[in-house]
């Protein structure tokens, strides 16, 4: 297992490139399930989470080459179980489901595992596949689900959720007749999916809004398709720059998709503007000073941002507040960061923080993939060294990190822990 050691206390200056969206990538991949056509994705990034979805791909059927950000699929044989080893690895697993249910009336798919922040159930998957006339058992561990096929439903979703609403939505371009998502899930690698399951011949209309109706047709075939850039992963650079009191400019931004985490920077005291050749981010001169945040569901402000933030909130001059409305029990950064000399008091789903004048190096453990984010961007502003330990979750999520901020001044060192 690898750590990060991380000599702080440098502005981080340059230019720096975003890759391709893990959270995009991964339902699009699964997706190739669904197609009759040989295919190549563009702009996959290099992360573990993808080796893992092209491992269980392969093992579902698809043949599947991987080299230098081009994933190339080729339909095969389709076998309908996700075992539990691959599938414990990673929650996205279960995005599966939907594909084959639609392609064979048959899954057999481990509970997923993933990050620890919280029970995240799959209820919501279940229900609105039974709607459409799937069955499920559970089977040593496994969800079993059956159908003869999966026919058109009107499915209303309790919360949006994403990766029910991309399941729901990957089942339904080849079902029966027609199918509404109500309540869906409005984040950009929705949108993303959808756009490109239409750019292979699927039939979807109000994909980006709360309400997304897909007409089922025979078939789907295309040849290639660009995934989006990650923006949490162009957040984290913005954020970067910020506590850092640096000034970089993230190229492949998504400026747009960004536009509550940007406005919250520039609350935070960022000067942050879109140019020709990038999204150009440094710190006012003021410095930061406090501000209060709510995680919502897209377009409020994601949770993938919440650690990040948190991060530079320790450094503020005033106090702010954190109020996470999506995840229980994702506030597992905060005794990393109390570690490192942040002051932060937690009651039930607010954190409140009082700012310090600066960070202390220290011994810290990645729980989570963001909350390793998390502990990377305070390690690059605390005065002396961080040792961050546990930092796979942080390879499931952001492609070489410390190269990529090395390249604009940052100091660190990946060694074994
Ligand atoms: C996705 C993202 C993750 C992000 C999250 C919220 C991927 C691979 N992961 O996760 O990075 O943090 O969206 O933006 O895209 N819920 C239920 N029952 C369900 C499904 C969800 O109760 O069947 C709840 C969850 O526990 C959570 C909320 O709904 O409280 C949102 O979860 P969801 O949007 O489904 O998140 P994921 O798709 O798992």
């Amino acid at each position: 297992m690898d750590k990060l050691i991380i000599e702080g206390g440098v502005p981080l200056n340059g230019t720096i490139s975003v890759s391709g969206s893990k959270n995009a990538a991964l339902p699009i991949l699964f997706a190739s399930i669904l197609l009759d056509s040989p295919f190549s994705f563009l702009n996959v990034p290099h992360l573990q989470d993808i080796t893992t979805t092209i491992r269980l791909l392969r093992l579902l059927g698809v043949s599947c080459e991987n080299e230098d950000h081009v994933v190339q699929t080729e339909p095969g044989h389709l076998v309908p179980e996700a075992p539990y080893d691959l599938v414990r690895t990673m929650r996205a697993s279960v995005l599966c489901l939907g594909p084959l249910l639609t392609r064979l009336g048959r899954a057999r798919v481990s509970l997923p595992g993933g990050c620890a922040i919280g029970a995240r159930p799959v209820d919501q998957h279940l229900k609105g596949f039974e709607q459409m006339g799937a069955r499920f058992d559970l089977e040593g561990g496994d969800i079993v689900g059956r159908c003869s096929s999966l026919r058109g439903a009107h499915i209303v979703f309790d919360m949006p959720t994403v990766g029910g609403t991309e399941n729901l939505l990957m089942a339904a371009v080849l079902a029966q007749g027609t199918t509404i998502l109500e309540n869906a899930a409005r984040e950009p690698e929705v949108v993303d999916l959808a756009n490109f399951l239409c750019a292979c011949g699927a039939k979807i209309q109000g994909q980006g809004t709360g309400m997304i109706t897909i007409e089922g047709v025979s078939s789907l075939e295309g040849e290639t398709y660009t995934i989006m850039p990650d923006r949490i992963e162009a957040g984290t650079f913005l954020a970067a720059a910020g506590i850092t009191g640096g000034k970089l400019l993230v190229q492949n931004c998504p400026f747009a998709e960004l536009e509550t985490v940007i406005n919250t920077l520039e609350q935070l005291g960022m000067d942050i503007r879109q140019t020709d050749e990038g999204v150009l981010a440094e710190c006012g001169k003021a410095g930061l000073h406090g501000t209060d945040v709510k995680t919502q569901p897209y377009p409020g402000f994601p949770t993938d941002m919440q650690a990040q933030i948190m991060a530079m909130m320790c450094i503020a001059k005033s106090s702010s507040i954190v109020d996470e409305r999506i995840f229980e029990n994702r506030f597992m950064h905060v005794p990393e960061l109390i570690r490192m000399g942040a002051q932060i008091k937690i009651s039930g789903h607010t954190a409140m923080i009082r700012g310090v004048e600066h960070l202390i190096g220290a011994q810290v453990m990645a729980s989570d993939l963001r909350a390793s984010a998390s502990l990377v961007l305070a390690g690059l502003a605390a005065h002396g060294t961080t040792h961050v330990r546990r930092i796979y979750h942080l390879d499931r999520g952001y492609e070489r990190i410390e190269k990529k901020l090395n390249a604009v001044g940052a100091r660190i060192i990946r060694a074994e822990q």
